[in-house]
Parts: structure tokens; C-alpha cells; sequence
């Protein structure tokens, strides 16, 4: 896989941005190959046999032989451990569709996020996503001027529990209900202080392989179960606009990002942690 052009056929046209401006999120054309995701996917089963080829291991990791086969399979920064994956993870093109989305001059990487969804054995078993907005885990960052990437590595729909998203909901501000682990979605809905005037929609993010979705960091979203017999692998590539600046908030202090800035509050994400995917020509 060697991408370093941006690929101007995929981005989004005015519409679009007005698109996601309204509603929250926004699905891209195929940008990835199906001979690029098999060679990513290949390198994905290197990452979870621990073969690390960069030398450095992710934030985490769910490992062969070690952990439950049966649990949603997440790696927080694969683009430390494996070249193929850091190249995806800075995917030029989609820095620039994110710049667009977000009205920004320069896009950076927060952070990866690789994920394995396998598939469900029996009705016990579940690897959701619950519904969650990503900002509520980012509370080291300032202000909510995040998006996410989401490249789906297979076709993918609501029988191997595609993402689902809350149209609207990124105008919303935080919400009560935000939980990336919990199972039970339905009582999640239940419990939502859904502002006045509003409706809680949900909509499936049905995607051919080498799509992206992208999503605002306010954006409620989860996904079910995988009932299709095939695991659904993809990856959120979290990304940030260059004015993003580190709060010192108590309560975003566990993130590895918070740790990084060592106490530097109220300046930019800035350095080798955080590698640029776009920055417009001045
Ligand atoms: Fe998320």
C-alpha cells in the first residue's frame, strides 16, 4: 500500500459538508482497495500474535492465546507497532475529507483505534459497542473539535453489527448516557436526556469495503451484535484539527494523550505523539 496522493475524487463536495454539518456524520466513496484491506488484515492477526515490526507495542492490545476470544478485540495506537497500519492510520486522503468536514486548515491523528468484532456463538455471547459520544473519553481535550474515521474492512451491515449513529446528536452537548462497554443498548436509549424538541433516530451505517465513515466527536454511535459468522474488523482512526489544546480537566487525566503533554495545559497536541495527515498549502 503506497498512498501519499490525495485521492481528490473522494472528497466531499459542498453538499456533503452541509451533509454533516446537519446530521453528524458522513460516508465517504471506497478509498481503500480490497487488495490493500487484505494486505492491513494480515497485518492485523501480525499485531494480535504480538509481532510488533515498528519495535513498539500499542497503548494496548488483545493478544493470541491470552485473552477471550469471544470480546470485542480493541488496540489503542497499532501505528506505534506496525508500518502497514501506521500508513492507514495517516491516509492522506482521509486527513483532507476530514479537514473539509471539520472546516480545518490542518488535521492530526488523536489516535488509533483497531478493532476486531468476532463473531457471536450463541445468544450469551456480545461484543457491542454501547451507545457512546467519543468527546465524553476525550475531556483532555478543550473543545469537542474531533472526528473520527471509521474504515470498514468488509461490507458491512447490521448482520455483522455495523456502526449505527444518533443523527442530530453532535448538536446536543454531552450527554448523560455514554458508555463504549456497555451491552445493554436498549436501556442505554431508555435513559438518555434527549434535549427538547429532538428525536432519538438510529441510523445503520450499511458500507462496502474500503468505505469510511466519518463522525463528529459529539456524535452518539454504537453496534450490535456480529451474527454473520465472519468476524468485522475495521479501524477508527480519531483524528483532531491543529488548534487542539490540552484542558488539564480532572476528569480527562487517564487518557494516554493527557499523559503525554506532562502538565503543559492550554497548548496544542503537538509533536511526534500526534503525526499530521493534512495541512492546507499557505
Ligand atoms: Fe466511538
Amino acid at each position: 500500500m503506497s498512498q501519499t496522493a490525495i485521492r481528490s475524487a473522494c472528497l466531499p463536495s459542498g453538499q456533503d459538508v452541509s451533509f454533516f454539518e446537519e446530521k453528524g456524520y458522513w460516508v465517504s466513496p471506497v478509498i481503500f482497495s480490497n487488495e490493500e484491506l487484505e494486505r492491513i488484515k494480515e497485518h492485523q492477526d501480525m499485531v494480535y500474535r504480538g509481532q510488533y515490526e515498528l519495535g513498539r507495542e500499542p497503548v494496548c492490545n488483545w493478544l493470541e492465546g491470552q485473552d477471550n476470544p469471544a470480546a470485542l478485540r480493541k488496540t489503542d495506537n497499532s501505528h506505534w507497532a506496525d508500518g502497514t497500519l501506521r500508513q492507514l492510520a495517516l491516509d492522506p486522503t482521509v486527513g483532507a475529507i476530514a479537514a473539509k468536514l471539520m472546516n480545518a486548515d490542518a488535521i492530526k491523528l488523536w489516535h488509533d483505534q483497531l478493532l476486531y468484532k468476532p463473531a457471536r456463538k450463541s445468544a450469551k455471547e456480545s461484543a457491542n459497542v454501547g451507545w457512546h459520544q467519543d468527546f465524553s473519553y476525550w475531556q483532555c481535550a478543550q473543545e469537542p473539535t474531533l472526528i473520527t474515521a471509521w474504515v470498514a474492512f468488509h461490507d458491512v451491515d447490521l448482520s455483522n453489527g455495523c456502526m449505527q449513529m444518533v443523527p442530530r446528536s453532535h448538536k446536543w452537548g454531552l450527554l448523560n448516557v455514554s458508555d463504549f462497554f456497555e451491552q445493554n443498548m436498549d436501556s442505554q436509549k431508555d435513559q438518555m436526556d434527549v434535549p427538547d424538541g429532538e428525536e432519538l433516530t438510529t441510523v445503520p451505517i450499511i458500507m462496502k469495503a474500503g468505505q469510511v465513515s466519518f463522525h463528529h466527536a459529539l456524535t452518539i454511535h454504537g453496534s450490535g451484535a456480529n451474527t454473520s459468522g465472519e468476524p468485522r474488523r475495521s479501524m477508527a482512526i480519531h483524528l483532531m484539527t491543529g488548534d487542539t489544546v490540552y484542558s488539564g480537566r480532572p476528569r480527562g487525566e487517564g487518557h494516554f494523550n493527557a499523559k503525554m503533554m506532562a502538565g503543559r495545559v492550554g497548548e496544542r497536541f503537538e509533536g511526534d505523539a500526534w503525526p499530521t495527515l493534512f495541512a492546507a498549502k499557505s
